[in-house]
């Protein structure tokens, strides 16, 4: 489907328009291609690159804030502004749009007390352009999505949906030199979670598998052998790269594709679950008070979510608002993990969300995801019986919040500029001296390349992101121990 945006038309030159003052978007990257070339990349990656000549970037640097429309207009109107043709009226006429997104024309400064609140409203028209969609998209959209819009895995995590453990696939300075599933892998360790080997290892929702590849390296092969690793995803041309790598890890594999609602798995089966950004893609409800508060749902399906609500006792305090989102999806998945894991099985969740409110819309290219309500999660999760803990993604992992790393806008609009001049370039979070090193001589003809604090909001939202740990009571005594001197001392727990 076309997006919305796509629709748009060119802004007309009104008297009210030509009385506005532009503003530059900020962050933004030019590429100087040639001695009288430049580049630019529009916000929709359905629209050709900017190219510019000298008088088209003589209009972009006009563009400071103090002057108006009309002024640049009258001053670069009529030229020819680069290689393909176009008037200076032409790109004033569309820079400003959402899908282009290069300035802004307003009476006034795009940023208010909430920084940069205005270049925030023009990304979610963009993002709503993407969706197709405005409001609540319905209960099946995101399986439905997950089913039938994915058809192939390439490039599905680079365009559509990014994730941290995507980010961070390869090895990384921000990760002390390991990549996440390594990491984690490392971090479960610290846990005891491969001791016992957990036979039956589930991995739910794995993308394109990296975090198996990942986590195998940071095992032997020794306390590899005898795991079963298992994945299961609701779309089914991830399970095909899933299999590749976990192979080329070394993993004994298998897979189904399946909805991890209603898991296809035999009770008391299952020894650990790695389920890694999976949660906000599972049914979210719009739910009403007056469904609440009458126990009554709508439809089945609000049922369901009413009578968990009301089961679990959950606290939803007492300004719930006229609508809002439940996240039965995930709550249905918590009940399936009881029902699926061992006693003495566990299972690591990790997923943005919030502590406080109710799950916000997150518009993604295609689909829109929703925040995890953890302190309604984490009481059901105690509610069933689960020992829980609870714990912020860069806290657990142990990243160094003020690590570097280039903005991941501009990590996309590098890639458009390879791709125009056939060069490969992965999105990744690179560190200054990565990024260097990837672009070799290309990085001196780059403008604007800006880098954030890891821990920095506008870079990925990374402190949003949450580590739920859950152990099922009643395993075997395991045996622990502790380390002093080289000596270990061992005791049964
Ligand atoms: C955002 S991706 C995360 C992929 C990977 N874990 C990573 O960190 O890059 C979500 C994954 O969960 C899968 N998925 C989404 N909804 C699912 C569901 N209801 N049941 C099973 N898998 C689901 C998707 O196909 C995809 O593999």
């Amino acid at each position: 489907m076309e997006p919305t945006a796509a629709l748009q038309e060119p802004l007309a030159m009104t008297e009210e328009v030509l009385k506005l003052r532009a503003w530059k978007m900020p962050d933004l990257l030019v590429y100087q291609r040639a001695s009288d070339e430049w580049w630019l990349t529009p916000l929709d990656d359905n629209l050709p690159l900017i190219r510019l000549n000298r008088v088209g970037i003589e209009l972009l640097l006009a563009i400071d804030g103090q002057i108006t429309v009309a002024v640049l207009l009258a001053k670069f109107g009529k030229w020819v502004c680069g290689p393909d043709g176009q008037t200076g009226q032409w790109h004033l006429e569309r820079w400003s749009l959402p899908r282009y997104s290069l300035c802004y024309y307003g009476a006034e400064p795009p940023t208010t007390n909430r920084h940069g609140a205005k270049w925030d409203l023009l990304l979610q028209q963009v993002r709503e352009g993407w969706s197709g969609a405005q409001g609540f998209e319905g209960e099946h959209h995101l399986s439905e999505f997950h089913l039938q819009d994915i058809t192939s895995h390439d490039g599905h995590f680079d365009t559509i949906e990014t994730t941290v453990s995507h980010l961070f696939r390869e090895p990384c300075e921000a990760l002390q030199g390991f990549t996440y599933g390594r990491l984690l892998a490392k971090h479960l360790r610290r846990l005891g979670w491969w001791t016992p080997k957990p036979r039956y290892l589930l991995e739910v929702g794995g993308g394109l598998g990296f975090v198996a590849r990942e986590m195998a390296k940071e095992l032997l092969p020794f306390e590899r052998r005898g795991i079963r690793y298992v994945f299961l995803d609701i779309t089914r041309p991830f399970l095909k790269s899933q299999f590749a790598l976990a192979q080329e890890a070394g993993w004994s594999r298998s897979g189904m594709q399946a909805n991890a609602e209603w898991l296809p798995l035999r009770d008391a089966s299952v020894d650990l679950v790695i389920d890694n950004e999976n949660l906000a893609d599972m049914t979210p409800v719009r739910l009403s008070r007056h469904e609440v508060a009458s126990g009554k749902g709508a439809t089945p399906l609000h049922q369901e979510a009413v009578d968990w609500i009301r089961r679990l006792r959950l606290p939803l305090g007492h300004d719930l608002p006229a609508e809002f989102i439940f996240n039965l999806g995930p709550l249905r998945f918590l009940a399936e993990l009881w029902r699926v894991l061992k006693p003495g099985g566990r299972a690591i969740l990790i997923e943005f969300g919030i502590e406080e409110g109710w799950p916000a819309p997150v518009k993604l290219p295609g689909h829109t995801e929703y925040e995890v309500q953890y302190t309604h999660l984490r009481h059901a999760a105690r509610w069933l019986g689960f020992q829980e803990q609870y714990v912020p993604l860069p806290q657990f992992l142990v990243i160094r919040p003020d690590t570097r790393v280039l903005c991941t806008g501009a990590a996309y609009t590098i890639q458009r500029f390879c791709q125009a001049e056939g060069k490969s370039f992965a999105i990744r979070a690179y560190t200054e001296a990565e990024l260097a090193k990837t672009l070799g001589e290309m990085l001196p003809k780059l403008v604007g390349c800006h880098y954030h604090e890891i821990i920095d909001p506008a870079w990925f939202g990374l402190w949003d992101f949450k580590v739920l740990l859950l152990e099922k009571p009643g395993g075997p005594p395991r045996p622990s121990y502790r380390e002093t001197k080289g000596f270990r001392w061992y005791s049964q727990k």
